[in-house]
């Protein structure tokens, strides 16, 4: 009678726990949730955790560990780049769609929200493109209906299978640019001027309806502490409150999250007061790249734990200060790692000189850094009353 009713507790114990973490726990075997994902383990708070998605190596038949943790870990994906126009248009008219829907199709079966990344950016447009208005055959006119017929051509493409769009992204020029004060800075600002913000958000919402629309950027994780003329966080916020103001359907806004340890950086309550900020104006927000590069001493080269130990503390430690603070935040919806693994990261590539890297949640074997255990730990240890279910965004008209 007493094993009996032991045995009924136990049960009871572990379905309460598994009802509690909706994570079916195995019978007989305690609930261990470090065995669940951080996709899993995101969904106690309905937040998505997500990656970009290197489409190379996601195909490439010598790395399947990259496909399987792509496909089981994360609950959210984002193309890294086969969703940019330089890869949809490479020629002018004729689209290459293959790698995107690949992407799309991976998602579909792996039961992955997409973020679809990236309809508007100064960067990765096809050649003809720029060299089109560079040399005066593609005039401003056309260039403004070509950018139309983009967006509404790939969100039409995708309508129904993207959850978060980057509608516009990095339009915003940072203090160290010239002139310092900031401004509308890129391709699209200086050709069509900075109406082509609201415009693509428009276009963007008459081909889907159903997406939620953010504008994305970088060095926005925290408001700054000097003026606010030249704080890059606060002219996004005013640019939001206008395009609402103006009626226009931007849904949320992206910050991106790329750190280095070499910085000062931010702590958890000045991240949690920006995204208080920005979804005080009704916005959802989101982390969508992030990533935390450490510098690549001669010491870290050459394996010496004393160097490498502090970084990827120090790594760990920022991965989860942008958690901590949007698990606090109901309005930040996805919190998105801009690749995973050390193996495939953009970071060595772009900071070369001096060289950095040691970016991401796993090391280039695929095994799980610091900062995936520190990300998996808040996602775990996290709950009311200060961390609640996610409110619902819905789309503006
Ligand atoms: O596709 C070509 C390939 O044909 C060629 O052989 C190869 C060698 O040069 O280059 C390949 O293109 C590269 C492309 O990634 C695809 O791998 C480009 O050189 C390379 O510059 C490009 O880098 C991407 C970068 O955006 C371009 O700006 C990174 O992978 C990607 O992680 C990065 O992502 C951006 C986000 O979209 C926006 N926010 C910042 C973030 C980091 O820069």
């Amino acid at each position: 009678m007493k094993l009996r009713r032991w045995t009924a507790v136990a049960a009871v114990a572990v379905a309460t726990a598994a009802m509690l973490n909706t994570v079916p726990a195995t019978a007989g075997r305690p609930y261990d949730p470090t065995a669940q994902s951080l996709g899993t383990l995101g969904q106690r708070h309905g937040l998505h955790i997500g990656t970009a998605v290197d489409m190379d190596a996601l195909a490439d038949p010598a790395d399947p560990r990259y496909r399987e943790l792509a496909a089981s870990e994360f609950s959210s994906v984002t193309a890294e780049n086969v969703m940019k126009w330089e890869s949809l248009e490479p020629t002018r008219g004729s689209y290459d769609w293959a790698p995107a829907d690949a992407f799309i199709d991976f998602a579909r079966r792996n039961d992955q929200r997409v973020r679809g990344h990236v309809l508007v950016w100064h960067n990765q447009l096809p050649g003809w493109l720029t060299s089109g208005v560079a040399d005066g055959s593609i005039s401003r006119e056309e260039l403004r209906e070509l950018l139309r017929k983009h967006i509404t051509t790939v969100v039409s493409r995708y309508r129904g299978r993207i959850w978060q769009w980057d509608v516009v992204n990095e339009a915003v020029s940072d203090p160290w640019d010239t002139p310092s004060t900031l401004h509308y800075k890129g391709f699209w600002a200086q050709h069509l001027g900075p109406g082509y913000i609201a415009d693509a958000f428009r276009w963007a919402r008459a081909a889907d309806p159903k997406a939620l629309l953010f504008y994305n950027d970088y060095n926005i994780e925290a408001f700054g502490s000097g003026d606010p003329a030249n704080d890059k966080t606060q002219f996004v916020y005013d640019m939001a409150k206008r395009l609402l103001a103006e009626g226009v359907p931007i849904d949320g806004v992206g910050s991106q999250g790329h750190l280095g340890t070499q910085y000062g950086n931010f702590d958890t309550f000045q991240v949690a007061a920006a995204l208080k900020r920005f979804s005080a104006l009704g916005l959802a927000t989101a982390f969508t790249e992030v990533d935390v590069r450490s510098r690549l001493t001669e010491g870290v080269l050459a394996g010496d734990s004393e160097e490498i130990n502090p970084r990827l503390q120090a790594s760990a430690s920022n991965f989860s200060v942008l958690l901590k603070a949007c698990l606090a935040d109901r309005h930040c919806l996805s919190y998105t790692v801009w690749g995973f693994s050390d193996r495939h990261s953009w970071v060595p590539d772009w900071f070369d000189d001096p060289p950095e890297g040691l970016a991401t949640l796993y090391d280039e074997q695929y095994r799980p850094k610091r900062a995936y255990q520190e990300v998996k730990a808040d996602l775990i240890f996290a709950g009311p009353p200060y961390v609640l279910p996610r409110a619902t965004h819905r789309p503006r008209r």
